[in-house]
């Protein structure tokens, strides 16, 4: 099965319009390939991106409501009308500094798919819960939550599996680790859809970077990666975009 490649881009609470700019330029200076490149910023950057040529647009997390009294909250509509086609769900971050539940985050990758938004859906372990054996066991968790219910969904899903000791830390896992987990999660995946487990891209997450990144697309099941830090280097990611 032939999945053509995705990489993403989350600049979490980071970057500037100035950013915004040095970004485009790097990225439209790459020729259009079957590679989709996304990049999430704050979502106040994203009217920012003012000539996307070869990339999409993403937020970094929505509302599970339509609308109406939540102050702060972003909607999907709201995101949609920025330029934003992609969003990110489940972030750990999220997770853990939002206290975001599996069912929250179930509802917001519902809400994403209903209005026409691509989640990419984060799933990943903690240094504790891989220490105990239990990796398995949380990403079933992670992923019943959201596609046991509504198994539908996922025919319209991107999952990153972001190893939570991996991100921000400079200690990928290695292509040998990441392969086995993404095996896994594609096994996994096929209890809810065969076809769609096939076909569904899984993206690697967790201290990416152009120097890494080769050997960890070389793995069979690794379809490109959530990319953070090295994200914010336009040069360096335009180099993780050719790579893979
Ligand atoms: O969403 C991106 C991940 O959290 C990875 O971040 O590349 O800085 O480790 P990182």
């Amino acid at each position: 099965m032939h999945r053509t490649p995705l990489i993403a881009a989350n600049w979490k609470m980071n970057g500037s319009a100035a950013l915004a700019q040095d970004m485009t330029a790097a990225l439209n200076e790459l020729s259009q390939g079957t590679t989709t490149v996304v990049v999430c910023p704050p979502a106040t950057l994203l009217t920012a991106f003012t000539n996307p040529k070869t990339f999409a647009l993403g937020g970094q997390t929505l509302s599970h409501e339509v609308s109406g009294a939540f102050t702060g909250e972003l909607s999907a509509n709201l995101l949609l009308e920025a330029g934003a086609t992609y969003v990110i769900v489940g972030h750990s971050e999220r997770r853990e500094l939002n206290f975001e539940t599996d069912a929250l985050i179930a509802a917001k990758l519902s809400r994403a798919v209903a209005a026409g938004l691509t989640p990419i859906l984060c799933v990943g372990e903690s240094l504790s819960e891989r220490q105990q054996e239990k990796t398995q066991q949380v990403l079933a968790r992670q992923l019943d939550a959201v596609y046991a219910s509504q198994p539908e969904l996922l025919a319209n899903s991107v999952i990153a599996y972001e190893p939570i000791w991996a991100i921000g830390t400079g200690e990928s896992a290695t292509p040998e680790q990441a392969q086995a987990t993404h095996h896994f999660i594609r096994q996994h995946l096929a209890k809810f859809n065969s076809q769609s487990a096939v076909t569904v891209k899984l993206l690697y997450g967790g201290s990416v970077n152009a120097d890494n990144c080769v050997a960890l697309f070389q793995q069979a099941d690794i379809d490109g990666a959530l990319v953070g830090g090295a994200s914010l280097k336009p040069v360096e990611f335009a180099q993780i975009c050719l790579a893979v």
